[in-house]
């Protein structure tokens, strides 16, 4: 069997328009900015990192197997000797046209996944929905930004049937670029939520910010968008006028043209009936929540959209599982029994802490055992970040979730919030956290734990998993 090369060294160096030093292989594997992940025959771009300037690492890239390096002009001096090298003015710029050939020689149907929260979620249950219709390029882990989004589409196979790309901003003016690059025939904004206030006026400054998407989508391009979500309007306004051509709402909204019929909520997964556009249809997903069964129709409807038998996209979803950090379910072995951890150590924010509240909510606890929440520090919201974490305390009551543990300074804010039934205990960091919440648990119990990541709520799931030898829980 010949093994099809992602790139001919020839057509790679063309894209960048390079000047090739060395003997590169001829057929490259891979493209990777990662000598620790890098595989054999795979090209390292030597990118300035968030810390790390890819330059020092194209030597141990070599070694590790890389079947070519591109580097910057500046940087020669540095390789080693007879090394094979494409030699080029700026590494991202050249990354960025390797991105663009990449689009220009494909023919897969290409759908942009943005929103304040759930666009991984969202690109994972696409990537799952639309492999049932033929080949499917997604992009790896949360690589949703000025790196991330052109390294995703330098990866896309000239093979492909669909490409499923995030893209991601923390300021007004990102996105329009990475969606010029991405060229989707699909836009798909999840919903819009007070996520990065920091850095905008406003939530309707983020909606306005998200709706830059529209503006790199194909001619006769559709955008999805969340119909229950308050700023559907603004979105659908700004979709017609960068002349997208046809818009679906999704969500229960009467409106809506992906629509929820009916749904049960279930600890482990969800049933689901939906009208997908004009296709009536009955699914399972794998993992909790609503807004997971939220994310399911706009998915279906750009699976549709994108040309995808229905059917079988739906009936993947039963697939579904929840990733590391975002709702995973691991078993906890307790000297005397077994309790249950909820992952959400990720990451957090008002719209995710939420809808982790819910699905704790609905975990099924053993007897007279109870729902723990374990709570960090939501960053970046701005002057609204105090009233932001006193809010959840009805959302907690509503969930009647038995014990909450804060962690931080702005979830001191909610812990007094709480009535004193509810309190487990309060320290100012994550690591003072662990000891109480370690010696509450008991068999049955149930724990949910979450905070933004910089907040380090991860530690306590990771201390647990080791100290109770976690194992995965069985899916739904
Ligand atoms: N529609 C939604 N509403 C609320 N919470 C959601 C929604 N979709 C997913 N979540 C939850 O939000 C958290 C983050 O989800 P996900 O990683 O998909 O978001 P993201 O937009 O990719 O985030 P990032 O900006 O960090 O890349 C998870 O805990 C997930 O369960
Ligand atoms: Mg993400």
């Amino acid at each position: 069997m010949t093994i099809i090369p992602l790139w001919t060294c020839d057509a790679l160096v063309a894209a960048v328009r390079g000047r090739v030093q060395g003997a590169p292989l001829p057929g490259i594997t891979g493209v990777s900015i990662d000598s620790r992940t890098i595989g054999k025959g795979e090209a390292f771009f030597a990118i300035k990192g968030d810390r790390v300037d890819g330059h020092d690492y194209a030597a141990n890239a070599l070694e590790a197997g890389a079947g070519v390096a591109v580097i910057a002009e500046t940087r020669l001096g540095e390789m080693p000797k007879d090394a094979p090298l494409i030699i080029v003015p700026d590494v991202l710029e050249a990354l960025r046209m390797l991105a663009r050939a990449a689009r220009a020689r494909s023919q897969a149907k290409i759908i942009a996944v943005t929103g304040s929260v759930g666009k991984t979620s969202s690109k994972e249950m696409l990537r799952l929905a639309l492999s049932q219709a033929g080949e499917t390029h997604a992009s790896a882990a949360s690589y949703n930004n000025h790196w991330g989004v052109p390294l995703s589409l330098a990866r896309l196979p000239a093979s492909a049937r669909y490409g499923v790309f995030e893209l991601g901003m923390n300021h007004a003016g990102e996105l329009t670029p990475l969606s010029a690059l991405v060229r989707p025939h699909i836009a798909f904004i999840t919903t819009i939520e007070p996520v990065h206030l920091e850095y905008f006026r406003n939530v309707e400054a983020i909606a306005d910010a998200k709706a830059e998407i529209f503006t790199g989508v194909e001619p006769n391009g559709a955008a999805v968008l969340n119909r229950d979500n308050s700023h559907f309007d603004r979105l659908a306004k700004a979709a017609k006028a960068a002349g997208v051509k046809e818009i679906a709402g999704f969500g229960e909204n009467a409106a809506a043209e992906a629509r929820l019929l009916d749904v049960a909520l279930g600890a482990v997964g969800s049933d689901v009936r939906a009208s997908i556009l004009g296709q009536e249809i009955a699914y399972k997903i794998g993992a909790p929540g609503r807004h997971v069964v939220q994310n399911s129709l706009g998915v279906l409807a750009a699976a549709k959209l994108a040309g995808a038998d229905l059917a079988p996209a739906a009936l993947a979803l039963a697939r579904l599982t929840p990733p590391k950090g975002r709702g995973q379910r691991l078993v906890l072995k307790l000297p005397k029994g077994e309790a249950l951890l909820l992952d959400e150590s990720y990451n957090a924010n008002p719209a995710s802490m939420r809808a982790a509240i819910e699905v704790l909510g609905r975990a099924a606890a053993g007897q007279g055992a109870r729902r723990i929440a374990v709570l960090g520090d939501m960053l970046e919201l701005g002057a609204e970040a105090q009233a932001l974490h006193a809010g959840l305390a009805a959302v907690l009551e509503e969930a009647r979730i038995d014990l909450v543990f804060c962690a931080g300074p702005l979830m001191k804010v909610l812990y007094e919030a709480l009535p004193p039934a509810r309190r487990g205990g309060y320290a100012e960091s994550a690591a003072r956290i662990e000891a109480a919440v370690l010696s509450a648990l008991a068999p049955g119990d149930v724990v949910m734990i979450k905070g933004s990541n910089a907040s380090r709520m991860h530690a306590i799931a990771a201390t647990l998993m080791q100290k109770f030898s976690a194992r995965e829980a069985a899916t739904a």
